[in-house]
């Protein structure tokens, strides 16, 4: 059963504006699925609502038919929350840190060393293990949240900006222990790395200014997209006549059309010997018309496409 928000709203205590406004969504609860948004889309509000940690203002919330509110107990038997910055206890090792977590709640000494074994395994931090977690590097941390939250057998794991500073070869390892782990749970992250989304996640949702602009599938996503192709050619080519939207870099030039018409502009530049690229657009382009639309909206403009 999904996760399903129904007019979901939240206006902190003395503010003026609301951070999540009148959010609808279904969200099936199998795989990744990755909030993404700017600073202050509401991303944290919405991840802490789901994780029982915050009340909404107005509407509902459920997770597999649990209310985040009426429910939250029973709710948080089969959810765990790695919140923003948090992190794992400095000074002890990964292989202390989640044998002790496992014997707060409740397991016998060595059912907890066992358990917290295969966790660490699973989250591919075995070598490390007996090292301080001081001195592990911070995507090594992460993976030691995630070990505790796994050894806690929570079916749904909420995670705010796991990745967010950690290096490339760090964030693209992290996406990998989901990616095996995701088998048997369901993982719901939040991050600003849209090409992680892009590639890694089964779902993803775009929030801006407190609402949701878009979610589904990358496919569904991409058919809510005028234009569904980008080419790419030299920053001063000549461009074609077509329909679509041309945006000059410094270093390229990159038009938004349809197939029909990037496969028109691909033989054209076949025909006159020049370097193109042409691919289905980006969740990077994608994120920035919705985006784009939604400030263009609020400003009262629109904007004219030839
Ligand atoms: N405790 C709070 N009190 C008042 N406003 C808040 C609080 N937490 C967040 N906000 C505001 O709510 C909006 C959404 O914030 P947040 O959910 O943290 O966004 P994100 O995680 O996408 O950066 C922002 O405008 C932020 O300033
Ligand atoms: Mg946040």
């Amino acid at each position: 059963m999904p996760i399903e928000c129904v007019k979901l709203t939240k206006k902190y205590h003395g503010a003026t504006s609301k951070s999540l406004d009148n959010v609808n969504v279904s969200i099936p609860t199998k795989g990744i699925f990755s909030l993404i948004g700017r600073n202050g889309a509401g991303k944290t509000t919405l991840t802490r609502i789901l994780g029982t940690q915050l009340m909404p203002s107005s509407g509902h919330a459920s997770i597999n038919g649990l209310d985040v509110v009426d429910d939250a107990k029973e709710l948080r038997e089969i959810i765990a929350v790695i919140p923003q910055d948090g992190k794992p206890v400095p000074w002890v090792t990964p292989a202390q840190m989640i044998m002790t977590y496992l014997m707060w709640r409740g397991y016998g000494i060595r059912d907890a060393r066992s358990r917290a074994l295969s966790v660490i395994k699973d989250v591919g931090i075995y070598k490390e293990k007996d090292k301080h977690i001081e001195n592990l590097s911070g995507g090594t941390r992460r993976k030691v949240l995630v070990g505790c939250v796994l050894a806690s057998e929570a079916e749904i794991v909420f995670m705010d900006e796991p990745t967010t500073g950690l290096d490339l070869i760090s964030r693209t390892s992290f996406w990998e222990t989901l990616g095996r782990l995701k088998k048997d749970r369901f993982f719901l992250l939040t991050t600003h790395y849209l090409e992680e989304a892009e590639s890694l996640a089964d779902g993803i949702g775009i929030l801006d200014n407190g609402k949701l602009l878009v979610s589904g599938s990358m496919d569904q996503i991409r058919r809510r997209i005028r234009y569904k192709y980008m080419v790419t050619l030299g920053k001063d080519a000549k461009v074609p006549d077509v329909k679509g939207k041309t945006v000059r870099t410094s270093n390229s030039t990159k038009i938004m059309t349809s197939e029909k018409e990037a496969k028109k502009i691909a033989s054209e530049m076949i025909r006159r010997h020049a370097e193109f690229s042409m691919s289905p657009i980006s969740l990077n382009e994608i994120f920035y018309s919705f985006v784009k639309e939604d400030i263009d909206l609020e400003n009262g403009e629109s904007h004219e496409e030839k």
